[in-house]
């Protein structure tokens, strides 16, 4: 196992580009299950994730070629319709299988995942709305078994928006026989990217990125060629990353308008922010001012930027409150972030920060991606040396994060877990 190494203080300066949404392509990577024949991807990340889920589509009979960011896919012949534990335990986000080898191998059978470190994460969502088109399912020893000889339309309520529940049941449904219609469905940038692909493949599909998604069944989708969107939340932590350390630092290849709330509460801390069609310089500035934040569904503050800003307010000027509404444990960073000098109190669903003068370096432990995140920035603003260990979450969402923080003069290093290196 790796570990960073990061020597803090260093200003980041200069640009960076950020890589395709590894939350967008997942989905749409997984509706090539939809429709027989050779589907090509570009701007796909080199993730972890992304990793776990082609060997899913592999496993499956999908042919899979990967040359950079180009993947090509081909689902022509399915030989399974299982989504095995050992794969689905490395990354619960392979339940997004479930929907379309429902909707076209009318079988499925998919491990269920378990909690994960942020919160229990149930998918009763996902699987109740598969029923209320038809689905027959039945939980048997870990593994969620459904069958359909048909999905059919019918009207579903999300109690609380799911994002990836919105994904499955869109899947599904655009090759189910009548209409859909998803109600408090997720509005996330993700949802309407998977939304347009279906579409280009030939479903019928209106209203994503709003609250009321339609979508009238069609019999037969085709293959397609699809660019995945730029990530949003690499795109707000390079500009935490920027404002934490006084840098200038010019995001290109972003999507400005999927990350207004955190530019807006960026502004609001005093960072300057400059936006242009597809970059955003940001420019850190003292005093950092204190903000509040919630995390809510899109528009609202992301949950996945959450860790990433509570390092700034770290360093802020007063009190800053942090609610957190999305995942009910969604603050193991906090401890670690305590052992760099930060004054974080957490009392529920809340975290009162007080700013601190300086955070200093520390061995720290990663313990989910967004959490590694924020460890990594802490990193680069405290004094002194910070080893974050257990660095295969931060692989799993951030394409190659040292050579970009190192091109932007970031002294950071990655080394094996046993070696007592310094830098
Ligand atoms: N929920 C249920 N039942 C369900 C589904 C969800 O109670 O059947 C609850 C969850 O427990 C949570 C809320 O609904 O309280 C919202 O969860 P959601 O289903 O939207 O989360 P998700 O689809 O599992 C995706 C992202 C997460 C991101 C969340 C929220 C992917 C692959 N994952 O998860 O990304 O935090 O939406 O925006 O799209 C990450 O990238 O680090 C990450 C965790």
């Amino acid at each position: 196992m790796d570990a960073i190494l990061i020597k803090g203080g260093k200003s980041l300066n200069g640009e960076v580009h950020i890589s395709g949404a590894k939350n967008a392509a997942l989905p749409m990577l997984a509706a090539s299950l939809l429709a027989g024949g050779k589907f090509c991807f570009k701007n796909v990340p080199e993730l972890k994730d992304i990793e776990s889920i082609l060997q899913l589509l592999s496993s499956m009979g999908a042919e899979v070629d990967r040359q950079g960011p180009t993947v090509w896919i081909d689902t022509t012949e399915l030989k399974s319709f299982e989504a095995p534990y050992e794969l689905v335990r490395k990354m619960r986000a392979s339940i997004l299988v479930l929907g379309p080898l429902l909707a076209r191998l009318k079988r499925a059978r998919v491990s269920l995942p378990g909690g994960c470190a942020i919160g229990a994460r149930p998918i009763n969502m996902h699987l109740e709305g598969l029923c209320r088109l038809g689905a027959k399912i039945t939980l048997e020893h870990g593994y969620v078994e459904a069958e359909a000889s048909r999905l059919t339309g019918e009207e579903i309520f999300f109690d609380v928006p799911t994002v990836t529940g919105t994904e499955n049941l869109m899947m599904a449904a655009a090759l189910a026989a009548g209409t859909t219609v998803i109600r408090n469905a997720a509005k996330e940038p993700e949802v309407t990217a998977l939304a347009d692909m279906l579409n280009n493949m030939g479903a019928e599909i209106t209203g994503a990125g709003s609250p009321v998604i339609k979508i009238r069944g069609v019999d037969n989708l085709r293959p397609v060629t699809v660019s995945i969107i730029p990530d949003r939340i690499e795109t707000g932590t390079y500009m935490v990353a920027a404002a934490l350390t006084q840098g200038v630092v010019r995001i290109t290849g972003a999507q400005p308008d999927h990350i207004k709330a955190v530019i807006s509460k960026l502004k609001q801390t005093g960072t300057e922010v400059a936006v242009a069609k597809d970059e955003i310089t940001v420019t850190g500035c003292r005093p950092i001012r204190s903000v509040d934040i919630k995390t809510l569904p899109y528009p609202g503050f992301p949950t996945d930027m959450q860790a990433q800003f509570m390092v700034l307010m770290s360093l802020a000027n007063g009190l800053s409150l942090i609610s957190e509404t999305i995942f009910e444990n969604r603050f193991i960073h906090v401890p670690e972030l305590r052992r760099m000098g930060a004054d974080i109190q957490i009392s529920g669903g809340n975290a009162m920060i007080r700013g601190v003068k300086k955070l200093s370096g520390a061995p720290v432990m990663a313990s989910d991606l967004r959490a590694s995140a924020s460890l990594v920035l802490a990193g680069l603003a405290a004094k002194g040396t910070t080893r974050i260990s257990r660095v295969y979450h931060l692989d799993r969402g951030y394409e190659s994060l040292e050579k970009k923080l190192a091109n932007l003069g970031a002294n950071i290093r990655r080394v094996s877990e046993n070696v007592p290196e310094t830098l």
